[in-house]
C-alpha cells in the first residue's frame, strides 16, 4: 500500500465539527466534515443530552431484551410522521442499517441491484446476503435495465433495487424517477439511502424522494443522524409489515446494543431543528453554488455534483496526496480521497461545505485552491 501511496494515518484534531478546526496548534479551515447545516456543535442538541444524563450515560442491552424508553417510541413515531411513512426504526448508525437490511431481506435465491458507486455500508450486506449482485454502471439506467432483464431471465426470485440519493464521493444525485419507473415495470423492490440528502434537500429536509415527490413508491428509505443531524445514529422507514420483518431478521439491529438516551434525546431535538431551519438550508446551498461556480471557472475538473459534496478530480493518487499536503500548509483541511474508495485513476480532493462557513473564508479558499492548482499543473 505505501508503494503505491494508499497508507492513512490516524490524525488527532479539535472542533473538528466546526468550520474551523485545529490539528497540531494550528488552525484550519474545514472542508471535510459532514456536519452540513452545523447542528453537531448546537447548544440546543448539548441541552437535550444534558437533561437526558440523569437516565445514564449508556444503554442497558439490545432493544429486544430489556426494551426501550419512551423517548426512542417518539422518536420512531416523530420520524414516521416527518418522512410520511406507517413505521421507522432506529439503528446504531448508517452501517448497520445497510448491513442489517440488505442482509435481512435478500436470499441466495434473489437478485439486487446496486450502482457503481453505492456505499461500501450497502457492498457488505450485499455481500453477507449471498443474492445475485449486479452492478450497474454509475447513474446509467440502460444498464439497469439490462440486468433486471438478464435477472429475469435466470428465473430470480425477487429482485431489489438499491442506491445512495447523493453520492458520497462525488455529490451528484440517483435519477430517483426513472428508477421508480423501473422497479415498476420488472416488479422490484427499491431501497434508497439518504445519508447525504436529509436535512440537506427538500422542504423540511425530508430528502431526495420527497423533493422529487416519489417518496411513496420508495419501499424502503434509510437516513443517518451523523451528518446533517449533527448527532449519531440511523433510521429505516417504510411500510408498518416490512419495519416488523427487520425487527425480527435485522441482525445488526438484534444483536446489538440500544443508542443510549442522550443520543436518542439530541436526535429527536434535531429533528425538530432540521424541519425548522429552512434558512440553513438555504445559506448552505448558496455557499455550495458560489464553490462550485469559483473552482469550475478556474477550470477545475468537477463531477456532477449539485450537493454540499464538492469533489476536484486529479486521477492519481500521488498528485492527489500532494494537492491535500499543499493545502494543510496554507491552512486547508480538505482529504485527498484515494482507492480503494474511489476507483483506480479517480482520486480527488472531496471538499463539502457547511451552512455556518464564512463566506469569507470560502472566498479565500477558492483563492488558496486555484493557486495550488496553478503549481500542481492541474489547472493551465
Ligand atoms: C451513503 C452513505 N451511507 C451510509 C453511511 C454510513 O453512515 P454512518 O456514518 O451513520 O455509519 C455513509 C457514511 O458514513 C454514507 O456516506
Amino acid at each position: 500500500m505505501a508503494e503505491q501511496d494508499l497508507t492513512r494515518e490516524l490524525k488527532m484534531v479539535t472542533d473538528s465539527a466546526q468550520p474551523v478546526c485545529q490539528r497540531g496548534g494550528k488552525s484550519f479551515l474545514n472542508l471535510s466534515s459532514n456536519n452540513y447545516l452545523g447542528l453537531a456543535g448546537h447548544p440546543q442538541l448539548a441541552d437535550a443530552m444534558g437533561q437526558a444524563m440523569s437516565r445514564g450515560a449508556g444503554s442497558p442491552s439490545s432493544r429486544l431484551i430489556v426494551g426501550h424508553e419512551e423517548e426512542t417510541d417518539q422518536l420512531e413515531s416523530e420520524l414516521a410522521n416527518w418522512q410520511s411513512s406507517e413505521a421507522a426504526l432506529v439503528f446504531g448508525n448508517g452501517y448497520m442499517a445497510n448491513v442489517g437490511v440488505l442482509s435481512a431481506l435478500l436470499r441466495r435465491e434473489d437478485a439486487v441491484f446496486s450502482d457503481r458507486l453505492n456505499h461500501a455500508s450497502i457492498v457488505d450486506g450485499i455481500r453477507l446476503s449471498g443474492a445475485t449482485h449486479f452492478r450497474y454502471r454509475h447513474r446509467d439506467l440502460d444498464h439497469l435495465e439490462i440486468c433486471l432483464k438478464k435477472a429475469d431471465e435466470k428465473g430470480t426470485r425477487r429482485k431489489l433495487i438499491v442506491t445512495d440519493a447523493v453520492f458520497s464521493m462525488d455529490g451528484d444525485v440517483a435519477p430517483l424517477q426513472d428508477m421508480v419507473y423501473l422497479k415498476e415495470r420488472y416488479g422490484a423492490a427499491l431501497f434508497v439511502d439518504e445519508a447525504h440528502s436529509v436535512g440537506v434537500i427538500g422542504v423540511q429536509g425530508k430528502g431526495l424522494a420527497h423533493e422529487l415527490g416519489i417518496a411513496d413508491q420508495v419501499d424502503l428509505h434509510m437516513g443517518t443522524f451523523s451528518k446533517a443531524f449533527g448527532v449519531y445514529g440511523a433510521y429505516v422507514t417504510g411500510k408498518r409489515e416490512w419495519i416488523r420483518y427487520l425487527i425480527h431478521t435485522a441482525r445488526s439491529f438484534i444483536y446489538t446494543t440500544a443508542l443510549p438516551p442522550v443520543v436518542i434525546s439530541a436526535i429527536r431535538r434535531s429533528l425538530q431543528l432540521v424541519q425548522q431551519r429552512s434558512v440553513l438550508r438555504q445559506s448552505l446551498s448558496g455557499k455550495c453554488h458560489y464553490f462550485r461556480e469559483g473552482l469550475s471557472q478556474a477550470g477545475f475538473r468537477l463531477t456532477d455534483s449539485t450537493t454540499p459534496i464538492i469533489p476536484i478530480m486529479l486521477g492519481d493518487s500521488s498528485r492527489t496526496l500532494e494537492f491535500s499536503q499543499r493545502l494543510a500548509e496554507r491552512g486547508i483541511l480538505a482529504v485527498a480521497i484515494r482507492p480503494p474508495t474511489v476507483p483506480n485513476g479517480e482520486a480527488r480532493i472531496r471538499f463539502s461545505l457547511m451552512a455556518n462557513h464564512r463566506e469569507e473564508d470560502l472566498r479565500e479558499a477558492i483563492r488558496t485552491i486555484v493557486q495550488i492548482g496553478y503549481e500542481c499543473k492541474v489547472i493551465g
